[in-house]
């Protein structure tokens, strides 16, 4: 049953080689990264100081976001012919799954092992306004090194889903600062663009000549400066790219100016690049330190936004019977 009933969350460590994974059973959530090189421990993805916060409204941060990672203009969608209504949270659009979406939920261990988790969640029929009762899972799998992100998922009714991560990273620890001087690299020959709302037009724009050519290592400082319009709407990058290439690929590269690099891999069509705007202070992380703008950089391997208001997006839908399932992959390493 979908509730925001704040049940204190189970916190579960996993441990491998150079790393510690911290997840929460409240959205499933990725609390804590823990990496460890000659400088010893770091942090490398923000969390919230305390865990009760990640029950209430995390603020999507290291979340599973389900049914639908970012918008669905006008909180709708016509599947078949059907058109279904969203909860809408975001003026009149949908943002996440809705006002009650997957990263609220106390999600259930299924299994568990020192280097792993599986997290289960039900969504029933006409959750959020979905269709279909689904029934979701996430595992997380540490080894020497990696992170993998495993999502699967089955519903009774044909229905639309896009599942995603929401950690915001920082490689030079947690609460260092801003992301100013990570490079990044994003395996995108075109994003979509966005209006004000950062609903997505439809358009696919090739990135070259534009600030979204990411192509090479771009400090990030340099690449959100200027006054194009897209970086405007976004008050940064708040934009999906399309990943070049199919099946389980390279997708992003974040190099920190601690020569930390997390290299993530995907199946998923699109990346969400959000440079954390909006972080103003009222969120308290894990170390103890108010995050300000850019504390971190979100990098959400994801369908694309509002792709099922847009035929020629890649599809999102999921049919009856049919067992979705996408991998995600994150790589730390140190020059
Ligand atoms: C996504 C969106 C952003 C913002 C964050 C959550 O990355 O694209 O606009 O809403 O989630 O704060």
């Amino acid at each position: 049953m979908p509730s925001s009933a704040p049940t204190t969350p189970t916190s579960i460590e996993l441990v491998a080689d150079g790393l510690v994974l911290e997840v929460v059973t409240a959205g499933a959530a990725v609390r804590r990264l823990l990496v460890t090189d000659a400088e010893g421990d770091t942090n490398v993805a923000l969390g919230h100081a305390d865990p009760m916060t990640y029950a209430a409204d995390g603020g999507y941060l290291g979340a599973t976001i389900g049914r639908y990672g970012n918008r669905l203009s006008r909180a709708r969608f016509t599947l078949d012919g059907v058109e279904h209504t969203i909860t809408a949270n975001e003026g009149d659009n949908a943002l996440h799954g809705g006002l009650d979406g997957f990263d609220r939920r106390a999600w259930t261990v299924e299994d568990q092992g020192p280097s792993h988790v599986r997290l289960a969640l039900h969504s029933p029929d006409g959750d959020q306004g979905f269709p279909g009762a689904l029934d979701v899972t996430v595992t997380y799998r540490v080894e020497p090194g990696l992170v993998r992100i495993g999502y699967s998922a089955t519903a009774d009714r044909d229905t639309v889903l896009s599942l995603t991560n929401h950690t915001y990273f920082n490689l030079d620890g947690e609460g260092s600062g801003p992301v100013d001087e990570h490079d990044l690299t994003v395996s995108a020959d075109a994003f979509t663009p966005t209006d004000a709302q950062l609903l997505p037009t439809g358009e696919v724009r090739d990135v070259t000549g534009t600030p979204f050519d990411l192509r090479r290592p771009t400090r990030l400082g340099v690449a959100l400066c200027g006054d194009d319009e897209q970086l405007v709407h976004g008050k940064g990058l708040d934009h999906n790219f399309v990943v070049r290439g199919t099946g389980l690929r390279h997708v992003a590269t974040l190099l920190g100016a601690s020569g930390r690099t997390l290299d993530i891999e995907s199946d998923q069509p699109g990346v969400q690049v959000y440079t954390g705007a909006h972080f103003d202070g009222t969120v308290v992380g894990t170390s103890g330190t108010a995050y300000g703008p850019r504390a971190g950089i979100a990098l959400e391997t994801q369908g694309f936004p509002d792709a099922p208001n847009h035929a020629h997006f890649p599809s999102t839908v999921l049919r009856a019977g049919e067992t979705y399932a996408s991998t995600t992959t994150w790589r730390l390493t140190r020059d």
